[in-house]
């Protein structure tokens, strides 16, 4: 097996990648002519327990953001860490309207809100947040869509053109330590197994978007305060090199990255701003982009094109790429 590149070997303006050559193999798609690209909107580690102004100010910017592009977003992307802190209500606790509903309200984001576990998810605070968070999903009241501990969804539903295959990245050697105000937990080794299995046989589908991504809390590669995830990196990284994965967004470290590796399909997106408190960077040089700022991702997609956009707090745009079907990568900001 190919291990992970050198970190450092990104190069500063155009990428071209074999994603091209790596899917070759798959079925021509006829695909109605283009239409109007759309628009998805994506923040990690943002439900915040104590001072919220940082998640109230993500929050205020990215719904200015939306209005003043008359964006209609087809889903808000969660990416993890929903519940800092205590949920003692499950379902019916009133944190889910006060930092989810009415934070996010459905009059900019009438979409379903596609949520991944993080590892306070994982937290019995008194009890299971994660199955509180399934069970609020499966309630089907609310746009808050998580149906299982993983799954694909197609966007948009009518010709898509992006397949975003949403995992629970929570490994059972973290976190190692148990947390003071409840139990923290993770996957089983056999619920990891079962997972990788699913993503091995779901990757080797015939691709039937332009672009393929893989959502998760935890990155597999950081400048970030947690650090390159070994598990993951064993488990995924290969699939997404076979598969020729061209977005992997991930949240976890309380900043905004983008991180590219010279010869590698995946764009490695990191955006962790949400709310939470910041956390220090361990290698702010690298990149081509690191942030120690709080703030939100959007991604649009046309059939020929993904932009990815990270705005800060202000809505300020901090970083822009754009990636081809093919792999080619351009720096725009
Ligand atoms: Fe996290």
């Amino acid at each position: 097996m190919d291990l992970p590149l050198t970190r450092r070997g990104f190069l500063k303006t155009t990428f071209a990648f074999s994603a091209a050559a790596m899917l070759a193999g798959c079925e021509t798609i006829v695909r109605p002519l283009v239409e109007a690209p759309i628009n998805v909107m994506a923040l990690g580690d943002w439900g915040w327990v104590g001072d919220l102004t940082a998640q109230h100010q993500v929050a205020s910017a990215m719904q200015s953001y939306v209005r003043t592009h008359a964006l209609s977003p087809n889903a808000l992307l969660m990416l993890g860490d929903n519940f800092y802190g205590e949920l003692p209500g499950g379902v019916s606790d009133p944190r889910w309207q006060s930092q989810f509903e009415t934070i996010y309200p459905s009059e900019s984001y009438n979409c379903p809100v596609y949520a991944v576990p993080g590892n306070h998810d994982y937290q019995n605070d008194p009890q299971s947040k994660y199955e509180a968070e399934l069970a609020y999903s499966a309630l089907g009241t609310s746009r808050w869509t998580m149906p299982s501990r993983y799954y694909k969804v197609l966007l948009p539903a009518k010709a898509p053109l992006i397949t975003c295959i949403m995992l629970d990245s929570n490994m059972g050697d973290e976190p190692a330590q148990p947390h003071p105000r409840g139990n923290y937990y993770a996957q089983t080794d056999a619920e990891r197994r079962e997972q990788l299995a699913w993503l091995t046989q779901t990757l080797a589908e015939p691709l039937e978007t332009p672009f393929l991504a893989v959502i998760a809390h935890h990155p597999l590669y950081t400048n970030g305060a947690h650090g390159d995830n070994q598990t993951l990196i064993r488990d995924w990284d290969p699939l997404l090199r076979k598969a020729g994965v061209h977005l992997y967004l991930a949240g976890h470290d309380h900043d905004m990255q983008h991180l590219e590796f010279a010869g590698h399909p995946t764009s490695f997106v990191l955006s962790g701003g949400g709310g939470a408190a910041l956390n220090r960077l361990k290698s702010p040089s690298d990149g081509p982009f690191a942030a120690e700022v709080h703030g939100f991702t959007h991604l649009q997609i046309s059939e020929d094109l993904v932009t990815v956009t990270h705005l800060d707090e202000n809505g300020n745009t901090i970083h822009s790429f754009s990636k081809t079907p093919s792999g080619v990568v351009t720096l725009l900001s």
